[in-house]
């Protein structure tokens, strides 16, 4: 069970996009729950503003501290431990499936989603554990690799994925991608399903699968393939 806190200005965004599908069944059958904490409901502003210009100028608005703390610790009062906080930003470590699964083994998460040109340094100094991108770009707002990292988190929790294999012989593990896969019918546009697969010889499927995993990820990701050329190289060094 792992449980997800969103600190947003879009609270709805998040609950929409998290609640279909998988992730909703997950929730339904509480293995993991999500919450969107609305920062505006905690500003000590009477007009409800939670953004302000900056000091020293510059264009844009930020986020204040005092509406992010406050909401942060309404979360924080609630959970048991002292919970990460994740400050979702272009400025953190690039997010990968490593990283995924450290996170899906603790209990709260707490996601904090900028927007405008960010937040006030205090307050991320004050309760930010980890710093996280989603990779080299920008977007407008947290919200999407907030959701972005739950979904991947999620789905490697126990119980929220039917089929406990798919989450073992996906793509990264090993350091390796995906091989292809086949469904009915065995020729479609003259296209035959590869005849190894029909062989019902469990063995020879498999050694075939690996063999077009390494080819595809040597093809389409050179990065990853010497990572676990060096990995498997070494392996059999040390046997
Ligand atoms: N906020 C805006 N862009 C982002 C990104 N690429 N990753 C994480 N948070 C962001």
């Amino acid at each position: 069970m792992v449980n997800f806190h969103v600190l947003t200005l879009f609270p709805e965004m998040v609950m929409q996009g998290l609640h279909t599908s998988i992730l909703g069944r997950a929730v339904e059958r509480q293995h993991i729950s999500i919450e969107a904490v609305n920062i505006r409901d905690y500003t000590t502003d009477k007009h409800g503003k939670v953004d302000d210009y900056t000091y020293g100028g510059g264009a844009g608005m930020l986020m204040q501290a005092q509406p992010v703390y406050d909401a942060w610790l309404s979360v924080a009062e609630r959970t048991a431990s002292k919970a990460r906080v994740i400050y979702v930003t272009p400025q953190g470590q690039t997010f990968h499936q490593e990283m995924a699964k450290e996170f899906a083994k603790e209990e709260d998460l707490i996601f904090l989603c900028g927007h405008y040109e960010g937040i006030d340094e205090r307050v991320l100094e004050e309760i930010v554990t980890d710093y996280v991108s989603i990779g080299d770009y920008v977007l407008t707002g947290g919200e999407l690799p907030a959701m972005v990292m739950i979904d991947a988190v999620a789905r490697l929790v126990p119980g929220v994925l039917h089929n406990d294999e798919s989450a073992a012989t996906e793509s990264f593990h090993n350091d390796l991608l995906e091989y292809p896969q086949y469904s009915r019918p065995e020729v479609w546009r003259d296209k035959r399903v590869p005849e190894i697969l029909l062989s019902g010889n469990h063995a020879k499927v498999d050694e075939w699968r690996l063999a077009q995993s390494i080819e595809r990820t040597r093809q389409r990701r050179p990065d990853l393939y010497e990572k676990w050329e060096t990995r498997h190289f070494q392996q059999e060094f040390t046997q």
